[in-house]
């Protein structure tokens, strides 16, 4: 009999994601930060949920994702892996982690694993990027690729716009995705490229794509769950759908808050504790000093 990995028989893992691809189901995707997100995440069955270095961006407030820090990252794993426990877990490697040698490349991934409770690593990069992924599979860490539009490199893309529109850029992108999987990645994902090439990409491929901002043909969706939650009170890109909108309800609640206090709604006798009648009359009499002694 063989045993499963975590001994638990629903987790995903990267055998779980290729089965998918072959049988031609849609993989789920979305982005955690914390505890209770990742749980909701969970519980409704979505099969791989991203710790995204997005979170420098939708969680603390830079305005892109180059600040963000292996120790942030770390953090935010840990919360994320106490709350999903199916979902395959990967964890992004934030910007300067994974560029300056393939040891240390190794050695951050690593720690995504030892001390955020992941199952896997992202990180950006195409070609360039293909010994520094050998090394991190061959110490045994899956490794998921992510091209196209990719906001580590938002500086020397010259903003957030899409790629491959081109021919040659496109067929660098194809050739990109051909080289990511030879270097060992189990999943690629395609963000904010033409629909047709990432259909291209995904048919030439026998590792899942996961599309952002690519179109209907990849093999799976991923979405930054505060776009997806409207949690923000700023304009979505294109490519998202909106399923709520948060950032109102929140608002909405916060003013009903404020509003009960100052009204004095809140707290109402529900929300006390209460004190039963005698002992509240005791306490009243030996705090009671009684009559003062009045003059005559
Ligand atoms: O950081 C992130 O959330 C990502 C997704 C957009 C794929 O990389």
């Amino acid at each position: 009999m063989s045993v499963h990995p975590d001994s638990n028989p629903k987790k995903i893992t990267t055998q779980t994601l290729r089965e998918k691809k072959k049988r031609g189901e849609p993989i789920t995707m979305l982005t955690a930060y914390d505890y209770p997100t990742a749980m909701a995440i969970d519980q409704t069955g979505i099969d791989v949920v991203l710790v995204g270095d997005s979170l420098g961006m939708v969680v603390l407030g830079y305005s892109n994702t180059l600040p963000v820090t292996m120790d942030d990252m770390i953090h935010h794993c840990r919360a994320v892996a106490r709350g999903a426990s199916n979902a395959h877990l990967i964890g992004d490697m934030p910007f300067m982690s994974y560029q300056v040698s393939p040891a240390e490349a190794v050695r951050n991934a690593g720690r995504f694993l030892q001390e955020g409770g992941m199952d896997g690593v992202k990180l950006e990069g195409g070609s360039e990027k293909a010994e520094t992924i050998r090394a991190i599979v061959a110490a045994g860490i899956p490794v998921m690729g992510h091209i196209g539009l990719t906001p580590q490199s938002v500086h020397q893309l010259g903003g957030w716009r899409a790629q491959g529109k081109s021919a040659g850029g496109a067929k660098r992108l194809l050739e990109d995705a051909l080289v990511l999987e030879d270097s060992g990645c189990y999943a690629v994902v395609l963000e904010v490229i033409p629909d047709r090439l990432a259909g291209l990409i995904t048919g030439r491929l026998e590792i899942p794509t996961i599309g952002i901002g690519a179109g209907s043909a990849c093999d799976g969706q991923v979405l930054v769950t505060h776009d997806l939650l409207g949690f923000m009170n700023r304009r979505a890109p294109r490519f998202v759908k909106r399923y709520s909108n948060l950032y109102s309800e929140m608002s909405q609640a916060f003013l009903s808050f404020k509003q009960d206090v100052i009204e004095r709604r809140f707290p109402a006798p529900e929300h006390a504790h209460q004190m039963e009648d005698e002992i509240f009359a005791e306490l009243q009499k030996e705090l009671d000093p009684g009559p003062r002694n009045q003059e005559s």
